[in-house]
């Protein structure tokens, strides 16, 4: 703790240099134990801009341990805010104006940063340059350039407007604005802009995405109004500093979650845990496919519903997911799509195009992954079908640098025959250092 988040930046920005980037998972007979999530990414990244630009002290507790969070940290603090970490995930963040950076913001791997920073430094009066590592730099960002621009942003960015971002931020105007692309950190970066803004704003969303902006805006004292996917807010609204604990990831639980729908003999309990309605569709499907999962405990915490969950596997049914459902579970399907052969009728995932511009293609790293194991996969432009039925072997495969397919392949190792080496596994520092520990602690042998 209370490293320089440079340093820490540094040590997770490549993970394929680290030292036991590879891991072997070896099969197991049954998960069972107590859990305890790190905070959640989404909402992580959130609370500390808004706390950076919050009146007062803004004291979060369980924030998210990844090295996501940590350049987001990072790129604030380039930006003169004072923030200290203490133990357990406490941060600490002084807001006070932003100062023009002496260097390039380094936003990592982390897409979250990179758009939705852009959105608050769209209205600061300087510019600013934002990087990222080599898969950051070939994601797409015309869906945060084109509606900042429209609110009068000057942004320059490489070709094919890849990263690095270079922000001439202005005074802003309102716009109204539907998004081409559902998009939670698009549509985040516009309402983060309008604080900076003359007028009213308006962002229409296709389907529904994850609202922790919305949430958040509001924790910290803003006031919008949400009419269907219509999301309204005046410009220019002072944000007051909170203090709270960020819940559960229920992202990062996603990877056990769906470790326990393997194992019919399986119990899990994981507490303190986001259940956002906007998050946790994975609970609905595992509960369709079989599984008993039950939520006690249910709280709401600045807007946010948080309880303590229960799961026990089962023989596994099959399942279809498309339309806005695939939007609502973009992060959680590569794990899905990675337990669907041990399901008795097989996951068929439509309308996720969008996994292909995210850490890495996870549609083509899925199937490779999956056919590397041994499984038949069809692989399409905007999805996956995996039959069911289908017993995977141990095999090497690789996490393409991308944290979400390392775990999900720890999870489909688990009932394989035979060992599994995971080559680039320490990219799960990006959201979940303390995955594989973990994993290890809950299975049985
Ligand atoms: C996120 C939104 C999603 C998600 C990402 C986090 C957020 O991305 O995949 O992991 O915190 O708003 P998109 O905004 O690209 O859909």
């Amino acid at each position: 703790m209370n490293q320089p988040a440079r340093e820490r930046h540094d040590r997770f920005a490549e993970p394929s240099r680290m030292p036991h980037n590879d891991i072997v998972i070896r099969p197991a007979r049954n998960v069972a134990g107590t859990l305890h999530l790190p905070g959640d990414k989404s909402i992580s990244h959130r609370y500390a801009m808004l706390g950076a630009l919050a009146q007062g002290t803004t004291r979060l507790r369980n924030f998210s341990t990844g090295a996501d969070c940590a350049s987001t940290l990072g790129a604030l603090r380039s930006l003169g805010v004072a923030i200290r970490r203490g133990e357990e995930g406490a941060v600490e963040i002084e807001g006070a104006p932003w100062r023009a950076p002496r260097v390039a913001l380094d936003c990592g791997n982390s897409g979250s940063t990179m758009r939705m920073l852009s959105g608050i430094l769209s209205g600061q009066p300087f510019t600013s340059e934002l990087t990222g590592d080599h898969s950051l730099s070939r994601r797409p960002m015309a869906r945060v350039i084109e509606p900042l621009t429209k609110m009068g942003a000057r942004i320059e960015a490489a070709a094919e407007a890849r990263p690095p971002l270079r922000i001439t931020g202005h005074e802003l105007r309102a716009i109204d604005y539907r998004l081409p692309v559902a998009s939670a950190q698009v549509k985040t970066a516009i309402l983060f802009a309008t604080l900076f803004a003359q007028g009213t704003t308006t962002v229409e969303e296709p389907v529904r995405t994850r609202d922790h902006g919305e949430l958040a805006l509001a924790a910290f004292g803003a006031q919008l109004a949400r009419n269907g996917n219509r999301i309204t807010m005046s410009g220019g609204q002072k944000l007051h500093a909170v203090e709270a604990a960020i819940p559960g990831d229920i992202s990062s639980a996603a990877f056990f979650l769906c470790a326990a729908a393997l194992f019919p003999g399986s119990n899990l309990l994981l507490d303190s845990v986001l259940l956002n309605p906007t998050r946790a569709a994975l609970l609905d499907v595992l509960m369709g496919m079989g599984c008993r999962i039950s939520v006690v405990n249910l709280e709401e915490h600045h807007g946010e519903l948080v309880g303590t969950i229960t799961v026990e596997g089962a023989e596994l049914k099959g399942t279809v997911i498309s339309g806005a459902l695939s939007a609502a579970l973009i992060d959680e399907l590569p794990v899905l799509a990675a337990i669907a052969p041990y399901s008795a009728g097989g996951i068929e995932i439509r309308d996720a195009r969008e996994l292909r511009v995210k850490e890495s293609d996870r549609i083509a790293a899925v199937a490779r992954n999956l056919r590397a194991m041994g499984a038949t996969v069809e692989e399409r432009e905007d999805g996956l079908r995996v039959p069911g039925n289908q017993q995977l072997h141990g095999a090497e495969v690789d996490s393409a640098g991308d944290h979400r397919i390392a775990m999900a392949f720890a999870v489909a190792a688990l009932r394989a025959t035979g060992d599994t080496l995971i080559h680039g596994a320490a990219a799960a520092q990006i959201s979940y250092p303390e995955f594989f520990t973990t994993l290890e602690a809950l299975v049985e042998r």
